[in-house]
């Protein structure tokens, strides 16, 4: 049954030619936002689906469509996370976070799921690593936010590869004389626009900008933009976020075509694109979200955030010539043959000695033939290997084999003396052998 042996649609599985990217990445990220004052929190990969009704907003295509929904055996309706802003919170909001000192940073990785139509850069599980800031409202916060956004992307050396455009969306007030402003102006155009959009143009108009139809975006193209309807506390925020990345010399481009996909929004919105990875260019997206954590129940708290798709930052670096960011996977330092039962259980021993020092060997697990064991050192690519036989235990003495050039050393069979060979190589090839080892 092919079902049994193929992915469900819009999932990846990350293999061990690749596993250690994401493990780099994702410890480059926790690391960098730990510099920035971030700690990390873990929440339930599934939440109850009012949550995000509620945060994400019902208008949304992320709500209204892509959402993994499901009643459990208890009659509970649940949905798969569809992003992570909406968890991070819930958890913060029941455990009382907030009373601690203000504002809270906390970063997460998570898998999130959006039944949306497979295509490159787009997935129905994908991972994110996001961040959240809560309790500031300062101008500075939204520039110290995306000045983290932007260090991520940089230590990735994708500094030329990913740009940052940003825009105000104003606050609920600002926003209400803008959204009839521009219902009016579509309105006026409403015959062009597709069946999604008409609908929009009464629920949100302002989703319209989202529409990747030709005709809808030359109209939403033509449309008056927010930026002229900010209230003066919005546009002075706005005006004195751009002052901050200028200072800290973080280039940006204002496009007030950005709206965001996600209702909570308030005020700073930003994405950080790329041209390279065909249309699905946004790798960050996140932005203030001022009335969120009052909307779930909790005191009123400025906030703000962002996250980072890994998939598409990945394929970023993959189509990238440059030489990897990420340090391949350490090869294997020893393989430990054998050349029976009784020298295959002393092997195992040694090995697991030397694993204990922290040193990556292997030994036989399959019987195989000395020749056959010696091909497979070479497939693993191993540094070093020797053959533990009787004559070998009897001396207490053992060849190591350099792989690379077929050099023999002659070392001592103890672990000890192993272990400090294969840490001290040169000085043994500078003939400053440490013939010692006594622990057996
Ligand atoms: P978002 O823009 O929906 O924002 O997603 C953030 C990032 O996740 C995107 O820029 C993209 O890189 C990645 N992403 C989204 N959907 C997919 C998909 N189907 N396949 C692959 N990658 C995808 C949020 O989720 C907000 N929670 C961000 C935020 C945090 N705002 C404030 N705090």
């Amino acid at each position: 049954m092919a079902i049994l042996t193929k992915a469900p649609r819009g999932t990846q599985d990350v293999l061990p030619a690749q596993s250690y990217k994401w493990r780099e990445m994702e410890r480059m990220f926790m690391e960098t936002a730990q510099l920035f004052g971030f700690r990390e929190i873990r929440f339930p990969v599934f939440e109850h689906t009012e949550l995000f009704n509620r945060s994400v907003g019902d208008t949304t295509d992320v709500v209204q469509k892509e959402m993994y929904t499901f009643e459990d055996k208890g009659g509970r309706s649940l949905t798969l996370r569809p992003e992570g802003t909406a968890g991070a919170l819930r958890a913060v909001l029941e455990n009382g976070l907030l009373n601690e000192i203000l504002p809270l940073k906390v970063s997460y990785l998570a898998n999130c799921f959006r039944y949306e139509k497979p295509q490159a850069g787009r997935l129905r599980e994908f991972h994110q690593f996001g961040v959240e800031m809560l309790g500031a409202a300062d101008p500075a916060s939204d520039a110290q936010m995306i000045a983290l956004a932007r260090t991520l992307l940089d230590n990735l050396q994708l500094r030329r590869q990913v740009q940052l455009e940003i825009n105000s969306i104003g606050c609920p007030e600002c926003r209400a004389h803008y959204q009839q402003a521009l219902h009016k102006y579509l309105s006026a155009h409403s015959d062009g626009l597709c069946d999604t959009c008409k609908q929009r143009l009464e629920k949100n108009p302002m989703r319209i900008f989202d529409c990747k139809n030709l005709e809808c975006a030359t109209i939403a193209g033509n449309a008056p933009t927010i930026l002229e309807y900010l209230c003066k506390d919005c546009d002075d925020h706005f005006e004195e976020l751009q002052k901050h990345l200028k200072a800290t010399k973080i280039n940006f481009c204002v496009n007030p075509k950005i709206v965001r996909g996600l209702d909570y929004y308030t005020r700073t919105v930003f994405e950080f694109v790329s041209s390279d990875i065909g249309a699905q260019g946004t790798v960050c997206g996140g932005g203030r979200y001022d009335g969120l954590v009052e909307l779930l129940g909790g005191p009123p708290t400025p906030a703000i955030g962002f996250a980072m798709g890994l998939e598409r930052l990945l394929m970023i670096l993959e189509k990238r010539k440059r030489k990897s960011v990420f340090q391949a996977p350490k090869p294997c330092n020893l393989y430990i043959g054998s050349t029976g039962k009784l020298t295959q259980r002393r092997s195992e021993q040694l090995c697991m000695a030397l694993r204990a020092v922290g040193l990556q060997v292997e030994s036989d697990t399959m019987g195989r033939s000395v020749k056959a064991q010696m091909k497979y050192a070479n497939k693993l690519g191993a540094q070093f290997s020797c053959i533990l036989g009787e004559e070998e235990i009897a001396k207490k003495l053992i060849e190591v084999r350099r792989m690379e050039d077929g050099k023999i050393f002659e070392v001592p069979l103890t672990d000890l003396a192993i272990s400090r060979f294969l840490y001290c190589t040169h000085n043994w090839e500078d003939g400053r052998q440490d013939r010692g080892g006594d622990e057996d």
